[in-house]
């Protein structure tokens, strides 16, 4: 291959140098700037770990208060963007309607942007990190023909995230602490994964000097799929059809295992993490303190019985074990999701919504990196050899 190596997938290509994440597959660890995650998620706040991810270090109490100051004055969308809104079929999937409304902000925010100055930066990642929620509550409201809220800034981040999503305009809203507390933590649990799909688009789309809020539209393209933050909503459509389906277990469990079968486990095995996802055993005792606490009678009852006798039956199945297929994240989330009300089509905006900060972070640290180069993959050239063209009649 002369002087570049063939790699698909990039299983073994480090594509940058970073000093935000780091994660040992083998080991399970995942570290942000230095702190494991199972610390994050008991003692910090997702807006904590916002700070963190992006300026290196935890902040002291006043760069904290300062920081939710800053985070709560960017928090309203410019007036215009409502249009943007108006402009989707109602019927368009809210990861949709995020890739074209995020994509647009670049028109608010282009012209005076300058990417090499640090405080700009800093400045488009507040914006970002502020504004996601009410954009990605704004496309569950726009879906189901609900009124636009307005952020609420006397909240905290993950409160007012569901009083964008569930308040009724005319009527106060409670918000349930341990929903808040849950959302919190699997926001702080999907921050940031190092150069994952979503990651390394865009870095790769940043990479050219685009505007930092068209790279991150791309990035969210990019989680949309079900190999990677799709995999959530696949998880529920998949428990679904299982329990459509009247058939049992065993059924489903030998076609994920029959090679000529598309069919997969979804929420089973990850990429790199072929031991076990740490982040997977924080919300498994989540997921379960939140079924544990359903009040009988929930619509989704026999799902949710379906999820956990699956969890148990891969776990102890020599497939899945033989090739360390274990649950993932995405497995928990999506049922979490579910037990709190939120609608399937906004399990992968979740995602995207505590992706941000990674991304923007990732942005950030590669435009301040004096040897960061545009990024340009070569190929293994597959086709035809040199030929020449010959006119239609003759063909
Ligand atoms: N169900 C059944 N078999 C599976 C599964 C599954 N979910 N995942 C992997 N395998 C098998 C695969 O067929 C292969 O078997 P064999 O060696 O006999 O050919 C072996 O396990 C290795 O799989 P792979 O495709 O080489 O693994 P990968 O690292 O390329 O893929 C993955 C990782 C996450 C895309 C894949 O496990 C998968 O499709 N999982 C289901 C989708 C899912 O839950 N995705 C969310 C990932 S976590 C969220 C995130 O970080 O984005």
């Amino acid at each position: 291959l002369g002087y570049f190596t063939y790699d698909p997938g990039f299983m073994s290509t480090a594509s940058c140098s970073s000093k935000i994440t780091y994660l040992d597959g083998d080991e399970g660890t995942l570290l942000y700037r230095g702190y494991p995650i199972e610390q994050l998620a008991e003692h910090s706040t997702f807006l904590e770990v916002c700070y963190l991810l992006l300026n290196g270090n935890l902040p002291n109490a006043t760069e904290m208060a300062d920081f939710e100051h800053i985070i709560t004055r960017h928090t309203l969308l410019h007036d215009q963007v409502q249009g943007f809104f108006r402009g989707f079929r109602r019927d368009a999937h809210p990861m949709a309607t995020m890739v074209g409304v995020v994509g647009a902000l670049s028109a608010f925010y282009h012209d005076d942007l300058n990417i090499h100055d640090p405080e700009q930066r800093k400045r488009s990642a507040h914006r970002l990190i502020a504004k996601m929620p009410t954009i990605a509550a704004w496309s569950y409201r726009y879906s189901m023909g609900l009124p636009f809220n307005y952020p609420c800034n006397r909240l905290k981040y993950s409160e007012d995230f569901l009083h964008l999503l569930f308040a009724v305009p005319t009527e106060p809203y409670t918000v349930d602490p341990l929903m808040a507390k849950a959302l919190d933590v699997i926001m702080i649990l999907h921050a940031d994964h190092e150069q994952n799909a979503s990651t390394s688009t865009v870095r790769l789309a940043g990479s050219s000097e685009a505007n930092p809020f068209a790279a991150v539209s791309a990035g969210i393209a990019s989680l949309w799929g079900p190999a990677h933050g799709g995999a959530n909503e696949a998880v529920i459509n998949m428990l679904r059809e299982i329990e459509k389906s009247g058939q049992p277990l065993s059924h489903w469990i030998a076609r994920a295992k029959d090679k000529n079968d598309r069919f997969r486990l979804m929420g089973f095995g990850h990429r790199v993490y072929k031991n076990y996802d740490p982040r997977a055993k924080i919300i498994r005792g989540l997921a379960n303190q939140i079924l544990d606490r359903l009040p009988p009678g929930n619509p989704n009852q026999k799902l949710f019985d379906i999820a956990r006798e699956l969890e148990q039956v891969a776990l102890n199945d020599e497939y899945f074990q033989a090739r360390n297929l274990y649950p993932n994240v995405d497995f928990y989330s999506g049922v979490i999701f579910l037990s709190m009300g939120i609608p399937v089509s906004m399990f992968t905006v979740m995602f995207a919504l505590a992706r941000t900060i990674g991304w923007i972070s990732q942005w950030n640290e590669m435009m301040g990196d004096e040897e960061s180069r545009i990024g340009r993959p070569r190929q293994l050239y597959m086709g035809a050899e040199r030929r020449d063209y010959v006119p239609v009649d003759k063909r």
